[in-house]
């Protein structure tokens, strides 16, 4: 089997770029260890703090931050790096090659009941000749040269796109990342949706109309029984997207009406953005794309609405009517 040095060996890429990549899937294993170890490591539980985001960090929030941080600071083409859990960009010292944004434990809090979690990742360019101001990595999502999330579930699989095509990695034994998963394609079409239903109230009306469809299944103008399903750990809800299809949506809701939705647009949104577009699916806020908002700044929210073309597009012209 082919393993992720293969794979990038045959990449057209820049030799840096594929650097990154590697550093990032090195970090990746031996975050899959201290996850696993669980409370045999003491692992398990709150850190005690209130992160940027303004939720409880867990300890293995920090524990992953800190990882996949000392990874980047030595990793040559890094010249900056932004996180979920830190407040401004860390730069390097050193200038061209790229930026990296991550997510380093999605689903944080199903980590004490043992439900699958991730880290998610998106690789930006650095501008050449000088240090990075936290203003340089506010590009749109488009202008990712790679992007993917580690899972950690019953296998732990890293899900890459150097912008061609979506390529998943099952973890060996041997702590190898074997290549099982070539050219993901998500169907565009689908009987599947994921939501959190308790905030059914709060939705506006286009997203209320959508899933009154879906509910209503055969007996309403949609013809098709759906079927529900809700992880609550955005990787591992995108990740049964890219393998069988599927609608993921977070929506702007009207408890706080300022912010456009819950999931960060660096660290969740534009990387699974590109990874979704990338397997053939559509990814908006519900109105426009993710991957062409302009991000004004770096802990910036985004509503989600992504997978299966044709239910994402229906989400879209019920929101623009
Ligand atoms: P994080 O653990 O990185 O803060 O992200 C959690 C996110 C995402 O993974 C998931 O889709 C969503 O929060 C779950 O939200 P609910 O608690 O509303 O289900
Ligand atoms: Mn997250
Ligand atoms: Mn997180």
């Amino acid at each position: 089997m082919n393993t992720l040095n293969d794979f990038l060996g045959r990449q057209p890429a820049a030799p840096e770029l594929k650097s990154v990549i590697t550093a990032v899937a090195s970090a990746c294993t031996g975050i899959s260890r201290v996850v696993s170890a669980g409370a045999i490591a003491g692992n398990l539980g709150s850190a005690g703090h209130i992160n940027v985001q303004a939720e409880e960090q867990k300890k293995l929030d920090v524990i992953t931050n800190d990882m996949l941080s000392d990874m980047m600071r030595s990793c040559a083409p890094v010249a900056g790096f932004a996180s979920e859990e830190l407040e401004t960009v860390e730069t390097t010292g050193r200038t061209g090659g790229f930026l990296v944004t991550f997510d380093p434990l999605d689903g944080s809090s199903n980590i004490d009941v043992n439900v699958s979690v991730g880290t998610i990742f998106s690789i930006l360019p650095a501008p050449a000749g000088r240090v990075p101001a936290e203003a340089d990595f506010l590009l749109p999502g488009r202008n990712q040269v790679a992007a993917g999330y580690a899972i950690y579930g019953p296998q732990t699989m890293l899900v890459l796109t150097l912008r061609d095509g979506v390529y998943g990695f099952t973890l060996s034994a041997k702590d190898e990342w074997l290549l099982t998963h070539e050219r993901l394609s998500i169907p565009k079409d689908t009987k599947e949706f994921a939501i959190n239903m308790s905030n059914q109230r709060h939705w506006a009306e286009p997203i209320q109309r959508y899933v009154d469809g879906c509910l209503k299944g055969k007996t309403g103008e949609r013809g098709k029984d759906f079927n529900m399903r809700w992880i609550a750990s955005m990787v591992a809800d995108v990740h049964r997207v890219l393998m069988r299809g599927g609608i993921f949506m977070y929506p702007w809701d009207k408890r706080e009406p300022d912010r456009p939705g819950k999931l960060r647009l660096m660290y969740e949104g534009n990387p699974m953005a590109l990874l979704v577009e990338q397997a053939g699916g559509q990814a908006t806020d519900a109105y426009a794309p993710i991957l062409d908002v302009k991000p004004e700044k770096l802990h910036q929210r985004v509503a989600v609405v992504l997978g299966s073309a044709n239910e994402v597009e229906l989400v879209r012209s019920l929101s623009n009517s």
